[in-house]
C-alpha cells in the first residue's frame, strides 16, 4: 500500500445507483458481537441519527437516509469488499468503483497553490527490543498556501512524529520508512540534512509545545533572534535589533526593545510563546508548524496566542498545521482537519463538513467529549479504554477494540477509504452514509 489512494469523487445529488460488491460475493454479514443494542449517535446539531439496527444474524442491517435525500456515492479505493449499503427506497445503489490516477487525499478548494502533500507517509521508530514498528503509516494530506489544517487525536496517536518527519527532525529512532513529502513539488524526504536545515526556519517553521525547550535559557532573546535571522542570510546587528523588535511588536510585546535584552525566564509563559511565534516567522515562512502552541498557556491567552497566529499567517499567506489534542481549538482555527487514531488517518476533510457530519465513530467522539453551547446535553461523550501502545497494535481497525459499531470484520481487515460528501473516512461501517 505505498501507492497514493485514487480519488473517490463525490456525489452527483442524483439518486445513487445500487452499491455492487465487486466480487459478486454477497456481502459479509454485520453482526454486533456483544448483542447490545449500539448506542445512540448523535449528529452536532443535536438531531438523532437514524437508529443503526442491532442484528439478528440474519438480516444484513438496513441503512436508513432520515433525510431521504440521496445518500453520496461511496466508492471503495481499495478494491476490497464493500458492505452492501442500501438506501431507504432500495433504489438502484452506486457501482463500488476502484477509480484510478487520481489523488484520493484532495479535499477540493478551489482557489490556492498546493504548498505541500503528504502521500502515504510511514514512519517507523527502533525498539530497544523487537523489530521496528510503524508510528505513522500511510498518512496522506495536502495543504494549500493560507490554509490551516488541524491534526487531531489522543495522544501517541503520531501527530508530533508527522510534523517532525515533515520539518526533518525526527528522533534519532525515528526513519522515514515509506511515503512522499512534496513540498513545493519537492520531495523532502530525498533532501539531504544540509539541505534541510536550509529550508527549516526559512520557508518551513515549527513553534514548539514548550518554549522553555526551545528557547537557551542562557542567552538573551536578542541574540537568539539574531541567530535564527543570521541563519539565513547576512544581517547586521543593527538591523538584526530592528527587525526582531519589529517583530515582538507585531505579535503583541510591549516594549520589545525591552525585551530584547532580558533573558527567556524573566519573561511570562504567554510572551516567551510570542517570542517563539515571532522567531518562527522572522523568515516569513510558508508553512508553519505549531505543535500545541498553547497547550502550556492559560485559556485566556490560549485564545489571543491562536487569533494572533491566526492574523499573522493570513498577512504572510502562509499555510499552517495546528496540532493539537483539543477539539475545541480546531473547530475556531482550521480549514481542513486530519483525524489521527493509532498512527493512522481515520478520517480527513474540510473543517464545516467533518463538524457538521462526523462519519468516523472516533470523531464522532472526540466530538462530543467538547462542551457546545448549542446542544442540549448533560453528559459529555468519553471514550472507553486507551489508545494501543506500539508493540500491540490491534489487527484490522485500530479502533476496533473501543468501538461500538465494530462488526464482525472490523478486527480482521483494515478498514478501506471511503469518500462521503467531500471527506474522506476509514471505516467500513462509514459506507452508510455517515451512521457508522
Ligand atoms: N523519541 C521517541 N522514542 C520512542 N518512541 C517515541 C519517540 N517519539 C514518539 N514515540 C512514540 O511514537 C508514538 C507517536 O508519538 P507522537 O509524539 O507522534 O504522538 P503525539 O500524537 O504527538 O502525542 P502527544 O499528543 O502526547 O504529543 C507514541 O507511541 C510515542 O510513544
Ligand atoms: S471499521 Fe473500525 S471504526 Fe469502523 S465500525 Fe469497524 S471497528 Fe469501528
Ligand atoms: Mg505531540
Amino acid at each position: 500500500m505505498s501507492e497514493t489512494l485514487p480519488e473517490v469523487r463525490n456525489l452527483t445529488g442524483e439518486t445513487p445507483p445500487e452499491v455492487r460488491n465487486p466480487t459478486d460475493e454477497a456481502p459479509p454479514e454485520v453482526r454486533n458481537p456483544t448483542d447490545e443494542a449500539p448506542p445512540e449517535v448523535r449528529n452536532l446539531t443535536g438531531e438523532t441519527l437514524p437508529e443503526v439496527r442491532n442484528l439478528t444474524g440474519e438480516t444484513p442491517p438496513e441503512v436508513r437516509n432520515p433525510t431521504d435525500e440521496a445518500p453520496p456515492e461511496v466508492r471503495n479505493l481499495t478494491c476490497e469488499t464493500a458492505p452492501e449499503v442500501r438506501n431507504p427506497t432500495c433504489e438502484t445503489a452506486p457501482e463500488v468503483r476502484n477509480p484510478t490516477g487520481e489523488t484520493l487525499l484532495e479535499v477540493r478548494n478551489p482557489t490556492g497553490e498546493t504548498l505541500l502533500e503528504v502521500r502515504n507517509l510511514t514512519v517507523n521508530l527502533k525498539l530497544d527490543n523487537g523489530p521496528d514498528v510503524a508510528a505513522v503509516e500511510r498518512v496522506s494530506f495536502t495543504l494549500r498556501r493560507g490554509e490551516t489544517l488541524g491534526v487531531v487525536g489522543e495522544s501517541g496517536c503520531g501527530k508530533t512524529l508527522t510534523a517532525s518527519a515533515i520539518i526533518g527532525l525526527l528522533p534519532h529512532t525515528g526513519y522515514v520508512a515509506g511515503g512522499e513529502i512534496l513540498f513545493e513539488g519537492e520531495d523532502l524526504t530525498k533532501k539531504s540534512p544540509r539541505q534541510m536545515r536550509e529550508l527549516r526556519g526559512r520557508k518551513i517553521s515549527m513553534i514548539f509545545q514548550d518554549p522553555m525547550s526551545s528557547l537557551n535559557p542562557v542567552y538573551r532573546i536578542e541574540t537568539q533572534m539574531r541567530e535564527a535571522l543570521r541563519a539565513h542570510g547576512k544581517v547586521s546587528v543593527k538591523e538584526a535589533r530592528e527587525l526582531s523588535a519589529g517583530m515582538l511588536r507585531k505579535v503583541g510585546i510591549p516594549l520589545p526593545e525591552t525585551r530584547l535584552r532580558e533573558y527567556p525566564y524573566q519573561l511570562s509563559g504567554g510572551q516567551r510563546q510570542r517570542v517563539m511565534i515571532a522567531m518562527s516567522l522572522l523568515s516569513k515562512p510558508s508553512l508553519l508548524i505549531a505543535d500545541e502552541p498553547t497547550s502550556s498557556l492559560d485559556v485566556t491567552i490560549q485564545a489571543q496566542i491562536l487569533e494572533l497566529l491566526r492574523t499573522l499567517q493570513r498577512e504572510m499567506n502562509a499555510a499552517c498545521i495546528l496540532i493539537t489534542h483539543d477539539m475545541g481549538v480546531v473547530t475556531e482555527n482550521a480549514d481542513k482537519i486530519l483525524v489521527m487514531y493509532a498512527g493512522r488517518v481515520a478520517e480527513y476533510g474540510p473543517a464545516g463538513e467533518i463538524f457538521s457530519r462526523p462519519m468516523h465513530p472516533y470523531t464522532q467522539r472526540l466530538l462530543g467529549s467538547i462542551p457546545r453551547l448549542d446542544v442540549d446535553s448533560d453528559y459529555l461523550t468519553t471514550i472507553e479504554g486507551a489508545a494501543p501502545s506500539l508493540d500491540r497494535m490491534p489487527t484490522g481497525c485500530r479502533f476496533c477494540p473501543r468501538c461500538p459499531l465494530r462488526c464482525g470484520t472490523c478486527h480482521e481487515q483494515e478498514p478501506p477509504a471511503f469518500r462521503v460528501g467531500e471527506h474522506v473516512v476509514f471505516c467500513r461501517r462509514a459506507a452508510s452514509g455517515g451512521d457508522a
